[in-house]
């Protein structure tokens, strides 16, 4: 994989793509390049390495411009050399690619390429070329995009900057590129992380758009070169992350973000209407292993205990779970053909970062799911998924979870993709996912109602079936970081093997419910609960509380979900719970007592 960051802008905007590009450095960092167009003329810089040696050279040369585009390279095809290194100039235009164009021998034929103009081994190189033919042939930039993407077969994204004008001209197919509007800019990237901080608005471009940006104004186009609009989403600055504005802490405010935080990292890997995820590249063929390990610790062991029942319920493969700090000293056998999946919000913590450490020695392939993208363990893994919340501020950990639950479902959607089985259902239902996650929220006062309820119990319980079950133990863990109270999470079906007995008269029994196949089973939970005098909060879906209405105390409604949504739309009334009651209790909610955001010791 690689990554693309363009701008166009009314004063210099070098700074802003370098920048940009450190963002991308995850997508790939073997050498990276940038060029300008200035009075008609074409500027560039390459290097071979991190971004820093570009950042350095652009400096040393004082390379200036207001129209620039620019690129980190994963090396496919040739290895990385500044021969290789993109940006690719021809007479009339410059380029820079993501993705794999398949026929590109093919097309050295077909347009009577001079195999003496290709210098580099690249598959891209050959796309500059052609694109300057039909330059000249159609005297129109995005015509001749049109014409290029009609004979190409591969996944790309593409940037271009063209001789005789101050655009950049993009287009895509099975590579994302998100358009990003600013007071005096407008910029392109491989995803929302390496767009401009002072970035207000964003759009998610479909497959085959083509879209025109200066300074001032975005054209998009559909694959016939007829004007089409395109959804804009509001963008939230990375900067913003730092202060909480009209919020009274950070959780309150990151809890709001969801439906944003959401939404990005959905978009940012699937394509609603090609019906397709696409993850960042790599040569790891996923549904070709035959066991996902799974590691992380607290919250995010949670989204991985969520994840085992999609991956084992949607895929072919084994899963199976592990805390990291136990699975680090663990002295198990590691089976051929495994990968292992770390998740961390931070990237830092040390029992995670010890589990790809072991995974390493084992020669296990690793993939990370991480937010922070200089992290340890982003820099350590051999794949990174980002999770694009946005910092986390807050110690309890949110919008994070519900970005790397919407990871984990593209995941499993990706592998099912691979498998040729996607489940159309599920695929359609994450582009709702925000809507639900809004509805919730704006329901606030519900929850507060509830919270209000138990400041003074002394214990509380969380309970589900299937899904819900480790949504249960993230409700409890929520609950008992920021609250101080005493809170546990049960699969509904253990009651009676125990935890029964803690049952007492008006004990507050909060009920993960969706209407789904595990629902009835859980409403004999409900009454083995009721009949010793628990208290019974459920939160379900319309279907759901037509029966349990009988049976609650208090009921809340949420919207329908399915399998794959509904732990991400059911972390809202957990945190929403949580936070209430804190609140309530005057507890410090962003820094609860003795926990860290970052636990970087054993
Ligand atoms: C709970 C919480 C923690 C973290 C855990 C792992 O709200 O935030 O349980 O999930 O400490 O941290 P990361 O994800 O940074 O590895």
């Amino acid at each position: 994989m690689c990554g693309i960051i363009a701008i166009a802008a009314k004063n210099d905007c070098i700074n802003d793509i370098i920048s940009g590009l450190y963002s991308l450095e995850y997508r790939g960092y073997d050498s990276s390049g940038l060029a300008t167009i200035k009075n008609n003329h074409f500027e560039y810089n390459k290097n071979v390495g991190k971004i820093f040696n570009l950042e350095k050279s652009v400096k040393k040369n004082k390379l200036t411009g207001n129209v620039a585009i620019a690129h980190t390279r994963w090396a496919t095809h040739g290895k990385p050399s500044i021969k290789n290194c993109h940006p690719f100039i021809k007479d009339n235009c410059v380029l820079v690619h993501n993705g794999i164009i398949e026929n590109y021998t093919d097309l050295l034929s077909q347009y009577s390429i001079n195999k003496k103009n290709i210098k580099s081994d690249t598959d891209s190189e050959i796309i500059a070329e052609i694109y300057n033919k039909l330059l000249n042939k159609f005297n129109n930039p995005v015509e001749a995009i049109k014409n290029l993407n009609k004979k190409i077969i591969g996944s790309f994204s593409f940037a271009f900057l063209v001789h005789g004008s101050n655009s950049i001209f993009v287009t895509k197919r099975g590579s994302p590129l998100v358009l990003g509007i600013g007071k005096h800019f407008n910029a392109v990237s491989s995803d929302v992380l390496g767009l401009p901080d002072s970035t207000r608005e964003i759009i998610f471009l479909e497959e085959n758009d083509i879209a025109e940006l200066n300074e001032s104004s975005i054209s998009i186009f559909d694959k016939n070169t007829r004007k089409i609009k395109r959804e804009k989403h509001k963008f939230v600055q990375k900067q913003d992350f730092k202060i909480k504005g009209n919020y009274k802490h950070f959780m309150e405010k990151e809890i709001f973000h969801q439906p944003i935080s959401i939404e990005d990292t959905i978009l940012n890997f699937a394509d609603k209407k090609r019906k397709i995820v696409y993850l960042p590249k790599s040569n790891i063929k996923f549904n070709k292993f035959s066991n996902i390990i799974l590691v992380a610790c607290g919250t995010a062991y949670h989204s991985c205990m969520v994840a085992k029942y999609w991956l084992e319920a949607m895929t072919n493969i084994n899963v199976s779970i592990d805390i990291a700090s136990e699975f680090r000293y663990r002295k198990n056998k590691f089976s051929l053909n495994s990968v292992g999946i770390v998740v961390s919000q931070s990237g830092e913590t040390m029992d995670t970062l010890k589990c790809l450490d072991k995974f390493k020695k084992n020669n296990i392939p690793t993939v990370s799911i991480v937010n922070v993208l200089n992290s340890s363990i982003a820099r350590l893994s051999d794949f990174i998924l980002p999770t694009l919340a946005g910092s986390e501020i807050g110690v309890a950990s949110t919008k994070a979870f519900t970005s790397q639950l919407s990871v984990l479902a593209l995941f499993a959607l990706h592998i099912q993709q691979q498998e040729k089985s996607i489940n159309k259902l599920y695929f359609n239902s994450i582009f709702e996912i925000h809507k639900s996650v809004n509805e919730i929220l704006n329901k606030e006062n519900e929850f507060k109602k509830i919270a209000q309820t138990l400041v003074d119990t002394k214990s509380i319980f969380y309970i589900g079936r299937g899904v819900m079950y480790p949504m249960a133990l993230e409700g409890a863990l929520k609950l008992k970081e920021i609250t101080y109270k005493h809170c546990e999470g049960f699969a509904a079906g253990e009651l009676k093997h125990g935890p029964l007995a803690l049952i007492e008269k008006n004990i507050p029994v909060i009920v993960l419910a969706p209407y789904d196949e595990n629902y009835f089973k859980l409403i004999s939970n409900i009454q083995e609960v009721k009949a010793r005098g628990g208290r019974i909060i459920m939160i379900t879906d319309k279907m759901g509380a037509k029966i349990a209405k009988k049976y609650s105390d208090k009921l809340i409604i949420v919207p329908k979900t399915n399998f794959l949504t509904s732990p991400i739309i059911y972390s809202l009334p957990i945190q929403l719970i949580a936070y209430y009651l804190a609140v309530f209790l005057g507890t410090d909610v962003d820094q609860p007592r003795n926990l860290a955001k970052s636990v970087t010791v054993e």
